[in-house]
């Protein structure tokens, strides 16, 4: 720690902090421009020019300077605020004035400076900038008369975002931002520079005179797409969630959302949702009084829990607390049969991490992950589908050097990493690779072996997974396979990665138990600073498994009830916000089920293709209407805080979910989602002991920053062979899309608006195929066409196509499967 002065105020801060954070911190108020918390000190506006005594009274920049033992500081004097005010004059001489029709107008702090040093009149004299508007792209208007030079686009695009859209061009008065080539805006869209800005020159766009920020009501919450659980800051007028705000003091984001959390809510007020219930009559959905549809729904409940009984699939975006009283009410109505996921991925994943560490869940938190010395993703790249989370590993390797091994069968971002090492195999083969690393760590005697139980079997089961024999079978070579194993076992601080979901059904366990295996080898399980994590697709996908929304013993899980239905084994199915037609895997099958089970109920908040074959249609609530907790993919449990009222007569989830419970004679009724809440943590052993009320801006990660393993086991799993075909069709999360919920949503739709399949460029050459051609994808299960797009991250014969679309249909020809092969034609 270090003493120091400032303004006559004896302060201790940390060896590391500058005298601006060390101000800061005394309550001391130093105006910044340049300056912000997550990116790293840069030092150009200068207006946060402070006076140093022992630097003979010199003024030097607080942002930048670090703090020394005894340091006297001055941060305002007649002299500070003359020289500021000259600062503020030169960055007015060239910039427009035109506050009255500027969106930043009121959060503005060139605006706020210029009031607060009274910047009247100007000395300096120049030329107003007259450079055109950038507003080719539909979400971000670029305005470069207004900036200040402050560089914070340029950093917090490649320091956090890695993606590096702009620079500095041109020297002196000449100098601006911009993109390269000075071309229009063309990148991922994640807005983090718009957050950035602290004048009016980089907007949203969709935001663009909606409201000014006093008029709104910040209200926190949680994104609602996601397990990564950023904390969105809502801005609501008038009953509308007019944008989404940039909120550094809660959450694990620091402020940092992707596309979806900051554009990719114009959903909730889309003009499509359910406002009133529907129910099937002569064959036609109609609209109905509530009373009458839940009296349709109790009927067919109550024949089918007579019958062949009811099937009860969930959508991992529920509320903790509607997860415990949809367990409940499953209970009340007598099944066992209860999923939250088509295809057995989560059951699959929360099964394998059992067998072998004994919990459910990742067993470190994100910000860990920011200091690991190696990190080794699995399957994903976590920039398309935990954007934030993928900033965090951004940070880790240019921060602190930390090696980064991805084992995918594309590239992505993740891959462009300095040093980055993509293992880059065939379709389905990461399971081989995974058990060759774990074969090196065990050759080499690199492994952990100290009270892990399995060793000898497993020895046994990597017979067939030498380096090179799984370099033939994989493509990855056996250099790279070692590299990567020793690079894990030597980290003091390493991190797994593993994401899951929907898409990623095929072998979820084999692959859990193979990451789960290295864990164990390598001492990162319940190692301080390391950890596994499993990521979930859906903002609530943890808080699922927590609260059980899985088969019980004996009971049908997502699949088998689908099989179930459709060999007439089961009356009724309740499908609560998720679009199975859409999002499950294998659609002639599912398009079955639903045809025969005599009883469909759909809870959602659009009529999706699924809730189109429903006797009954009852209209629920979106996260920006919802009250109670969300658990993210580190066991974060967050406040979820309703922004806006229900469309037309729609009903929370919790609601309705409390009236039917009540129909079926269960006399437990909660007033509020912190009564439930309660009920959980008096159930939930996870939960023990926490209350909703003392959730605070962090949330409450259960289990601590280090979940210790209960077991450590090892397990050899096989691999399944390579499917072999000219072409190999991969399907998978898009960045611009989460789930099926964000293509109702204006902000991701204007970027990404139709399905696709991906070619890597020399099969687009190969088969002379360019950008928007359509093409016709033949497997077994039927063919479908889609509009090419041509990019450079694709190995040869490895197509890809996003599953979030309805009109694509591409569950006609994925059943499940890590890979489709597939024939093309144009
Ligand atoms: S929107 Fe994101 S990717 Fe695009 S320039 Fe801004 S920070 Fe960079
Ligand atoms: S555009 Fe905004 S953030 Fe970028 S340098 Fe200019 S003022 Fe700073
Ligand atoms: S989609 Fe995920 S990463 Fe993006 S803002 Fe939402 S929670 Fe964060
Ligand atoms: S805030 Fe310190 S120089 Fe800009």
């Amino acid at each position: 720690m270090v003493n120091l002065t400032i303004d006559g105020k004896q302060i201790t801060v940390k060896k590391s902090a500058t005298i601006y954070e060390a101000a800061k911190e005394a309550g001391i108020d130093i105006p910044v421009l340049c300056y912000a918390k997550k990116l790293l000190p840069y030092g150009a506006c200068r207006v946060c020019l402070v006076e140093v005594e022992q630097m003979k009274g010199r003024l030097i920049p607080s942002c930048t300077t670090p703090v020394t033992e005894g340091m006297v500081v001055t941060t305002t004097s007649p002299e500070i605020t003359k020289v500021r005010k000259t600062v503020l004059e030169f960055l007015l001489v060239n910039h427009v004035v035109e506050c009255p029709v500027c969106d930043k107008a009121g959060e503005c702090d060139l605006q706020d400076l210029t009031f607060e040093y009274e910047v009247v009149k100007n000395r300096f004299s120049g030329e107003k900038f007259d450079l055109p508007t950038d507003e080719v792209n539909p979400l971000i208007e670029r305005n470069m008369n207004r900036c200040v030079l402050c560089g914070k686009c340029v950093r917090v695009c490649d320091e956090i975002v890695g993606y590096g859209s702009y620079s500095f061009i041109n020297r002196g008065f000449e100098t601006k931002i911009a993109t390269a080539f000075d071309r229009g805006l063309n990148c991922e869209f994640c807005g983090q520079c718009v957050s950035m800005c602290p004048v009016g020159a980089i907007l949203p766009r969709p935001f663009k005179f909606k409201a000014r920020p006093w008029q709104l009501n910040e209200v926190d919450t949680v994104c609602g797409y996601c397990g990564n659980g950023c904390t969105v800051t809502l801005g609501v007028l008038n009953d509308k969630v007019e944008t989404i705000r940039f909120n550094d003091k809660t959450g694990v984001n620091d402020g940092n959302l992707c596309i979806r959390g900051r554009f990719g809510y114009g959903y909730i007020h889309h003009e499509d949702r359910i406002r009133k219930p529907l129910i099937r009559k002569d064959g036609q959905l109609v609209e109905a009084e509530w009373e009458e549809a839940i009296e349709a729904v109790v009927q067919g409940f109550d024949r089918a829990r007579n019958e062949k009984g009811i099937g009860v699939l969930a959508g991992a975006r529920l509320t903790n607390e509607e997860f415990f009283l949809l367990k409940n009410l499953a209970k009340t109505l007598g099944t066992g049969n209860l999923d939250h996921s088509g295809g057995e991925c989560y059951k699959g994943v929360t099964e394998g991490l059992f067998e072998t560490l004994g919990v459910k869940a990742s067993t470190g938190t994100f910000p860990q992950v920011e200091s690991c010395d190696t990190v080794l993703a699995i399957r994903s790249d976590f920039y398309e589908t935990h954007p934030v989370f993928g900033m965090v590993v951004n940070q880790a390797v240019k921060r602190h050097d930390a090696q980064l091994f991805i084992v995918s069968d594309k590239k992505g971002k993740f891959s462009k990493l300095p040093h980055a090492k993509t293992l880059l195999g065939k379709p389905g083969t990461e399971i081989q690779i995974l058990n060759a690393i774990a074969r090196v760590l065990l050759d080499e005697g690199l492994a952990v072996t100290e009270g892990v139980e399995g060793i000898e079997e497993l020895k046994i089961g990597l017979a067939k997974f030498a380096p090179n024999e799984v370099a033939d079978r994989t493509g990855v070579s056996a250099e790279a396979i070692e590299t990567a194993a020793r690079a894990l076992s030597s980290a003091k601080k390493s991190a797994i990665l593993l994401a899951y979901g929907l898409p990623y059904t095929a072998q979820s366990k084999e692959l859990a138990i193979a990451a789960a295996n290295l864990a164990i080898l390598t001492g990162n399980a319940g190692r301080e600073g390391s950890g596994l994590y499993l990521c979930g697709e859906k903002s609530n996908s943890q808080g699922a498994i927590d609260l059980g929304i899985l088969p019980e013993q004996g009971a049908l899980g997502a699949k088998a009830m689908l099989e179930a239905a459709q060999s007439s084994n089961l009356s009724a199915l309740y499908v609560v916000g998720e679009d199975l037609l859409t999002s499950y895997p294998d659609r002639s099958q599912l398009e079955a089920a639903l045809k025969a089970v005599p009883f469909l109920v759909v809870q959602d908040i659009f009529l999706s293709p699924t809730a189109q074959q429903a006797n009954v249609v009852l209209p629920a609530t979106s996260f920006a209407e919802k009250d109670g907790t969300f658990t993210n993919a580190e066991r974060r449990i967050q406040r979820v805080r309703p922004g806006v009222s229900s469309p037309g007569e729609a009903k929370t989830d919790f609601e309705i979910f409390e009236i039917l419970s009540a129909r079926f004679g269960r006399n437990v009724s909660y007033t509020s989602a912190a009564a439930v809440f309660a009920d959980i943590a008096a159930n939930i052993q996870e939960y023990a002991g926490l209350q909703m009320e003392a959730i605070g801006a962090q949330g409450v990660v259960w289990g601590g920053d280090i979940l210790a393993p209960k077991k450590k086991r090892v397990v050899a799993v096989a691999a399944e062979d390579v499917a072999n075909s000219e072409f190999l069709l991969v399907t998978g999360s898009s960045l611009y899309h989460s789930g099926t919920m964000s293509t109702r949503a204006k902000g991701p739709l204007s970027v990404v608006s139709e399905p696709y399949l991906e070619f890597g460029q020399e099969d687009a050459k190969k088969l002379n195929v360019v950008d928007g051609d359509m093409i016709t994808v033949k497997a077994e299960g039927g063919q479908i066409k889609l509009k090419a797009k041509v990019d450079r991250r694709l190995p040869q014969g490895v197509v890809f196509a996003p599953y979030h679309f309805a009109s694509a249909e591409i569950n006609r020809l994925y059943k499940g499967e890590a890979v489709v092969p597939v024939q093309l034609s144009k």
